[in-house]
Parts: structure tokens; C-alpha cells; sequence
């Protein structure tokens, strides 16, 4: 429309359109249409298939002043039917092919002609303006067809990748159930009660990665809305502590939890905390896993910050910290980098949480030492009245 505008605002003419090539079927759609009077025009435009075909055969502009004088034309041919008597179409000339035409035409009545002399209202100067102007267009067009195609094939790769490591996953946990399950069966078949309570802790370990992953799923594909209710943040980072404490002793690593000494009660959505700071814990117990010197250590504590009105947990590792590399895509869905063995859904689904709330994560690290990672929240008091904080009525 723009390009049109311009060409109208330049030139006498009476009726113009802009036709692309559809990529698909590689026939010319009309895109554009404009009359004089009217800005835009949903009303047909008769354009001579001659002229068309010329254009887009010969890839150049073509000028008639006076179609009968013109001997490009046959004079049996459409453009006299149509009546027209002058006219420029130009090819949309990109950088690898024509994708499309521009048409203006305005007819001349005999009358007009007498009245006004025999002045071509078109010349080879617009003529050679519309090809510079068509070939800037068709740069544009290319560009934004390019981009479109690339944006769609990169939506597809990501899906591809998705399905990839989720199904990675999944495979690693379904086999961790197998070999539970199998060490079951042997346990009952040989009465032995050890081998069977060994396999059952390894089918309860992949029972729980399943439902943790089904749940992040979850978190991260819906709108959700938090379940906001009183709650002590306390209790509810004292219940993450105790799930981990199992694996966090197996691996041989410090847990060290410091709940605040004052924490009021306050309204979140306890089961949505739950998860953030239990995806945050994992990470860092996984982040140390190839620290020998000093142990591998985890250290959790919370706060009440009455005066800024927050509240916030602290989780510090001295794991193998985060490249700048890694930070900028930490929060990206599906972005791991352990080896397959992550599904990079628990700090984009974390955020999330966090940010429903109204609160936020912080990240900090030194690659080499360890990182902390601070998730906040804005502390709500129960009975003030005020429980949707973010939302609608923040
Ligand atoms: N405490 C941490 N120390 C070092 N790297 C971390 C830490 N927390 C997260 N990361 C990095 O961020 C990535 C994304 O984390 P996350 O979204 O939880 O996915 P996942 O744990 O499935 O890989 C991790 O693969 C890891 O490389
Ligand atoms: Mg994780």
C-alpha cells in the first residue's frame, strides 16, 4: 500500500495494482489495488495478459503511450479490448527471480486528448523510476519471504529438538523403572528382602522424576493460575529439604537449611513454591557433582525482609558455576547442559512460578566456584486483603 501511495503521489495515473507471484501455485495474486478517486479499491482490474506475460517473460519494464501504435503489441491482442492507452508495468525484480508485477494505467478519451493536447501523462522517466522503485520492493518481498520461511523452520526444528529430549528422558527413566522392577522380581523370586527393598528405592526414584517432569510439564504449558492461600514459607522449603535429603546423603552432599527465625505466615501458592525450590536445590546438588576438594555443598536459607516487604530464599552451591554462555539461555525452555540427562524445564518453569507471583529469580555465579540463585516473592499478609498481587487487580 505504501509503495502504491508513493507512486500515486508521483505520477497522473488513474488505476494501479501490485501482483505477487504466489510461491505455492507461481501464478500472480493481486495484492494491492488502487483507483484514483478512491484510496484502495476492491474493484476489479482488467490487466492485459499481454502486457503481463511480457513483463514477466522478458523481466523488463514495458511503457505504451498508444497501444496501436505500439508494434510490441498485436493490435488484436487484449490491450486494445481493454481500452487502455497508457500504461507502465514493471517486473518486482528480486535478487533471484520476479516476484511479482506493479501496473498503473490511465485512458486517454479521444476528447481528453483533444482538449488537453497530446501530452503522454506517462514517460520513459517513470518508466525508469516504477523499475527502480519495483526492484526496491521486490528486495523487501524477498526478504520478508525469507525470514517467514526461516522463522517456520526454526519453529519446526524446535519442536523436533522438544520431542528429542523429552522422549530422552523419558527412555532413561522408563529404564530406571525396567531395572527397579527387575531387581523386584528377583528379590521375591529368591526371598530376599534386601534385594527387593533395593529395587523398589529405584523404581520410587523414577516414579518421582516422572511425576517431576509431567508436573513441569504442566507448570509450563498452561496458563495457570496460582493457588494462592496462607502458608509458611518456612514449612514449605523445611518439605523440599526433606524429599532431597535421601539423594543429597547418597551423593554425599552437605545440606545445610537455615530457616528464617521469623516467618509470618503469608499468601502464595505453596505447591508452585514447592516446585521452583526444588527444581533450584536439584540443580545445585547436581552442580557439584564433580567437586572433590572441600565436599560438595548446598546451602539453603530464607528470609522475612519486612522492611522491602519480601521475602526470599537463598540457594548457594559450590558447584562448577555457569558460563556467560550458559546464563544467557539459563531460563530458556529446553536448555540443558547435562549431557541428555536434563530436560531444561526447571528454570523456565520456576521463573514462571515466580513470576506469577510477582516475584522474580536472581542469579548469580563464578564459573569454577558455585552459584546462588535467589528466588523472591512480594511478602502478602494474610487478611490485608491484598491476595492477587501481579495479577488483574496488582
Ligand atoms: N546451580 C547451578 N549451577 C550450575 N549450573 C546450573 C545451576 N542451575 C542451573 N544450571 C544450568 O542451567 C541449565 C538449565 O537448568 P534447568 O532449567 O533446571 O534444566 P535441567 O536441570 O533439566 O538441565 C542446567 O542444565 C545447568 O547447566
Ligand atoms: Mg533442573
Amino acid at each position: 500500500h505504501r509503495i502504491m501511495e508513493l507512486i500515486f503521489g508521483w505520477v497522473e495515473a488513474d488505476r494501479g495494482c501490485i501482483m505477487l507471484v504466489d510461491p505455492d501455485t507461481k501464478k500472480l495474486v493481486p495484492k494491492v489495488r488502487r483507483t484514483r478517486g478512491g484510496a484502495r479499491t476492491e474493484d476489479r482490474i482488467t490487466i492485459s495478459q499481454t502486457i503481463l506475460d511480457y513483463v514477466t517473460q522478458r523481466k523488463e519494464g514495458v511503457l505504451t503511450s498508444d497501444a496501436r501504435d505500439d508494434d510490441r503489441w498485436n493490435p488484436a491482442a487484449s490491450i486494445l479490448k481493454a481500452g487502455v492507452r497508457e500504461a507502465i508495468c514493471v517486473p518486482l525484480q528480486g535478487r533471484y527471480d520476479v516476484v511479482g508485477i506493479i501496473y498503473i494505467d490511465t485512458s486517454v478519451t479521444p476528447r481528453e486528448m483533444l482538449q488537453h493536447g497530446t501530452v503522454n501523462k506517462f514517460t520513459e522517466d517513470h518508466l525508469k523510476l516504477m523499475v527502480a522503485i519495483a526492484h526496491q520492493a521486490a528486495l523487501a518481498v524477498e526478504d520478508t519471504r525469507y525470514y517467514s520461511a526461516m522463522v517456520q523452520a526454526e519453529r519446526l526444528a524446535a519442536v523436533g529438538q522438544t520431542i528429542a529430549t523429552l522422549s530422552h528422558h523419558i527412555k532413561n527413566i522408563l529404564q530406571g523403572i525396567r531395572g527397579g522392577s527387575y531387581l523386584i522380581e528377583m528379590g521375591l523370586s529368591q526371598h530376599d528382602e534386601s534385594v527387593v527393598s533395593k529395587g523398589w528405592k529405584i523404581v520410587e526414584k523414577n516414579q518421582n522424576k516422572i511425576s517431576a517432569l509431567v508436573m513441569d510439564m504442566l507448570t509450563f504449558s498452561k496458563e495457570r493460575e496460582p493457588d494462592l492461600r496462607p502458608a509458611d514459607l518456612n514449612e514449605v522449603v523445611g518439605d523440599v529439604i526433606e524429599l532431597i535429603e535421601s539423594r543429597a546423603e547418597e551423593e554425599n552432599v552437605r545440606l545445610e537449611w537455615r530457616p528464617a527465625e521469623e516467618m509470618p505466615q503469608l499468601v502464595f501458592d505453596p505447591e508452585g513454591l514447592h516446585r521452583a525450590v526444588l527444581n533450584v536445590v536439584t540443580n545445585a546438588i547436581d552442580a557439584t557433582a564433580e567437586r572433590e576438594e572441600g565436599g560438595r555443598c548446598v546451602e539453603i536459607a530464607s528470609a522475612y525482609l519486612a522492611g522491602e516487604g519480601k521475602a526470599r530464599i537463598t540457594v548457594v552451591d559450590n558447584g562448577l558455576g555457569i558460563t556467560a554462555d550458559q546464563m544467557s539461555k539459563l531460563f530458556s525452555p529446553f536448555v540443558s547442559y547435562k549431557k541428555g540427562r536434563g530436560t531444561g524445564l526447571g528454570l523456565p518453569v520456576s521463573q514462571k512460578i515466580l513470576n506469577e507471583h510477582g516475584g522474580r529469580i536472581l542469579v548469580e555465579s563464578e564459573p569454577g566456584q558455585g552459584s546462588r540463585f535467589v528466588l523472591e516473592i512480594p511478602a502478602v499478609s494474610p487478611g490485608t486483603g491484598q491476595h492477587r498481587v501481579g495479577k488483574d487487580e496488582g
